[in-house]
């Protein structure tokens, strides 16, 4: 079975309704670890998520905060962006044991610390491939969770 899916969206909206969608599947314990160019549209991505788990507060990047916990959804969502930290042990300071796991963790930038991302990880590259055209690539491995793999493939499929 493939643990790759490709499609493209053309639009921000579009994006977000992707967000949107898996935010609708999410669970206690999914991580999505984002990668991808600067400006493609990971904190939108992030945004919808956030309305799909009926979270209503406003979703910014938190480049300068490094977390954004939003507890007003039926799940708590934890909104990281890597790019700006120097060294995983900042991340540890601001307790990256206890927000790193638990309801939803979602990071952009991911692929700065590696060793960070766990294996039950969906990841989801998104590339510029146009000016409002961006290439979603999503994959996991053996230990993400098989409800959700199953609804991306689906919604791959549709796309
Ligand atoms: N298909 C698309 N999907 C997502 N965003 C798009 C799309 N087309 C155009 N955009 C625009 O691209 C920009 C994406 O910005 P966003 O902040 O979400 O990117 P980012 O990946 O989080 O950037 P950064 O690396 O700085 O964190 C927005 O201005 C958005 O309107
Ligand atoms: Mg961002």
């Amino acid at each position: 079975m493939a643990n790759e899916v490709m499609f493209t969206t053309k639009s921000e909206k579009e994006t977000m309704d992707f967000g949107r969608f898996l935010g609708r599947q999410a669970a206690d314990g999914l991580f999505i670890a984002l990668t991808g160019d600067l400006g493609a549209g990971k904190t939108h991505f992030v945004q919808g998520l956030a309305e799909g788990m009926g979270i209503h507060g406003v979703v910014g990047s938190p480049t300068f905060t490094i977390m954004n916990l939003y507890e007003d959804g039926a799940l708590p969502l934890k909104h990281f962006d890597f790019y700006r930290l120097h060294s995983e042990d900042e991340l540890w300071n601001i307790g990256w044991e206890e927000y790193g796991q638990g309801g939803v963790v979602v990071v952009e930038w991911a692929d700065m610390f590696p060793s960070l991302i766990p294996d039950e990880s969906i990841h989801i590259e998104i590339a510029l491939s146009g000016e409002t055209e961006r290439c979603i690539s999503v994959s996991w491995g053996p230990m993400a969770p098989e409800e959700v793999v199953k609804e991306i493939q689906n919604y791959a499929a549709g796309h």
